[in-house]
């Protein structure tokens, strides 16, 4: 399935853009099957997102049917700034009303073992809240992604062996140089099993990868975990013009 490509001006229409399609997301399936079941990434990017959904001019959202899961945590305190989930609270979730019993966070400071196995069995608890078969994985509505320069995504790494296995959760030690090394990772089964995956993404150092993912999903499929991520009835990028409005404009959307 070819990724739909949105293209903006810049980080300002981009934050909008996304929090507009979280909204979307979240009355769809609050009117579906009354619950939105949202799963976040960390990074930068989404942080501009946060906090579009967090001031008063942001777009309803049913956060009291929220229920929020992150596809990665680094091997931190949650009070640790490296922390995906510190960074998700301190612009979003300390300001919105979704429940404490709703935010189920990967206790990675654990260690990433244990953590990986703790959140594999919160996992398993949501797919059997959804009446899913014993081995088949829970369904998000919404998983929203970032890429790294390498093509990363959440902590699934290039040649990484978790990009193989079935698993629901991974504990990953990620390459040399990159702090923490040690983190947790939501598996391809689970990604690719959400109704919707929404790649954000922003800067001029992501152009060469956006560009190869959204020009050549394929080939970039052999090395890139990025371009291995997709959802069951959509995939959308949205990117800014820095990171890939020129390479992908012609052929893709246009710039917002
Ligand atoms: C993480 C993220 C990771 C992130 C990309 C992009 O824990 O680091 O889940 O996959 O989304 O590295 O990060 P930026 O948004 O900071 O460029």
């Amino acid at each position: 399935m070819k990724p739909k490509v949105q293209i903006y001006a810049g980080p300002g229409t981009l934050s909008l853009a996304a929090a507009r399609l979280v909204a979307r997301c979240a009355a769809t399936a609050v009117r579906d099957r009354g619950r939105f079941v949202w799963m976040i990434s960390g990074g930068a990017t989404p942080l501009a997102m946060f906090d579009r959904l967090a001031s008063p001019s942001a777009p309803d959202v049913p956060w009291r049917q929220t229920e929020i899961y992150w596809a990665d945590e680094r091997a931190v305190p949650a009070d640790d700034v490296l922390s995906n989930f510190n960074s998700a609270h301190a612009h979003l979730l300390s300001k919105v009303p979704v429940a404490p019993t709703s935010v189920h966070r990967i206790k990675a400071e654990q260690g990433a073992a244990a953590a990986s196995e703790d959140y594999r069995r919160e996992l398993v608890t949501l797919a059997q809240a959804q009446g899913r078969g014993q081995s088949q994985p829970p369904v998000f509505d919404l998983i929203l992604l970032g890429v790294g320069r390498d093509g990363h995504t959440a902590s699934l790494f290039p040649s990484a062996a978790a990009l193989d296995e079935d698993d629901w959760v991974l504990s990953v030690k990620a390459p040399a140089g990159v702090v923490p090394q040690q983190r947790v990772s939501i598996g391809l089964s689970v990604l690719n099993n959400a109704r919707c995956v929404a790649f954000l993404v922003a800067g001029a150092d992501k152009h060469a990868v956006v560009r190869s993912i959204v020009l050549d999903p394929v080939q970039s499929a052999q090395n890139l975990p990025a371009a291995r991520a997709h959802g069951g009835e959509k995939t959308i990028w949205l990117i800014d013009r820095a990171s890939g409005g020129a390479a992908t404009g012609s052929s893709f959307g246009c710039c917002r």
